[in-house]
C-alpha cells in the first residue's frame, strides 16, 4: 500500500491533504487550477461540503499539481466533460470504504452540450428562445457552434448555473 512506500513527494503531500472515506478524488489538475474545479462543481462551501484543496504541491507527474477531494459525491459525466478542459490530465478516483475503488482519466470530448453559456449576447442559444448551448472543443478553447464565438480563458465562467 501506498503508506508503507519511502518517503516521497507526495507521500508528503498526502500528509498535507488527509484521506477521504467515500466520494471523489480529482488528482493530476493542473497547478493553479484547483479553484475552477471548484466553481465547475458548483462548490463554493456555503452547503457544508465537506472538500478538501491541496494548490501547487509536489508531484511526480507534473512539477506542481492541484488535487481536490469532495467527501460524499460522485461527478456526473457533464461534470467531467467539463473538468477535462480545463484539467485535461485529471485523474478522477472514487473512493469507498476509504479505497479507490474507481480510476479513470478525464476524456476531452468533442462537444459539450447544455453546460457552458456563450458569452455573446446576440448568439441564439442566449435569446429568449432557449436554443440548448453547443461548444466544439478545441486545443485551446472552446467554441460555439452557433456563433463562432471562442473562448480560451476562464471557461469555468461559463458554466450555466
Ligand atoms: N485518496 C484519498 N482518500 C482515500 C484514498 C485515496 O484521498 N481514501 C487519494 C490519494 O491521496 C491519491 C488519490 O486519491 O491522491 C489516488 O489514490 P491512489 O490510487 O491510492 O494513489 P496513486 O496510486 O498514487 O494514484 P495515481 O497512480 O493515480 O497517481
Ligand atoms: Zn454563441
Amino acid at each position: 500500500m501506498s503508506n508503507d512506500r519511502e518517503p516521497t513527494d507526495d507521500s508528503a503531500h498526502e500528509l498535507r491533504v488527509s484521506k477521504i472515506r467515500d466520494g471523489t478524488v480529482i488528482d493530476h489538475v493542473r497547478g493553479g487550477q484547483a479553484l475552477n474545479v471548484l466553481a465547475i462543481l458548483d462548490i463554493d462551501g456555503t452547503r457544508g461540503e465537506e472538500v478538501s484543496v491541496g494548490m501547487n504541491v509536489p508531484s511526480d507527474r507534473f512539477a506542481r499539481k492541484d488535487i481536490v477531494k469532495v467527501e460524499g459525491r460522485e461527478l456526473s459525466q457533464d461534470e467531467v466533460d467539463v473538468l477535462s478542459l480545463i484539467a485535461p490530465d485529471a485523474t478522477i478516483n472514487i473512493v469507498r470504504e476509504y479505497e479507490v475503488v474507481g480510476k479513470h482519466r478525464v476524456e476531452r470530448p468533442e462537444t459539450v452540450d447544455g453546460v457552458l453559456s456563450c458569452p455573446n449576447p446576440g448568439c441564439i442559444t442566449t435569446g429568449d428562445e432557449p436554443v440548448t448551448s453547443r461548444f466544439e472543443v478545441l486545443e485551446d478553447g472552446v467554441r460555439c457552434v452557433y456563433c463562432g464565438t471562442i473562448v480560451r480563458e476562464n471557461i469555468a465562467s461559463l458554466i450555466e448555473t
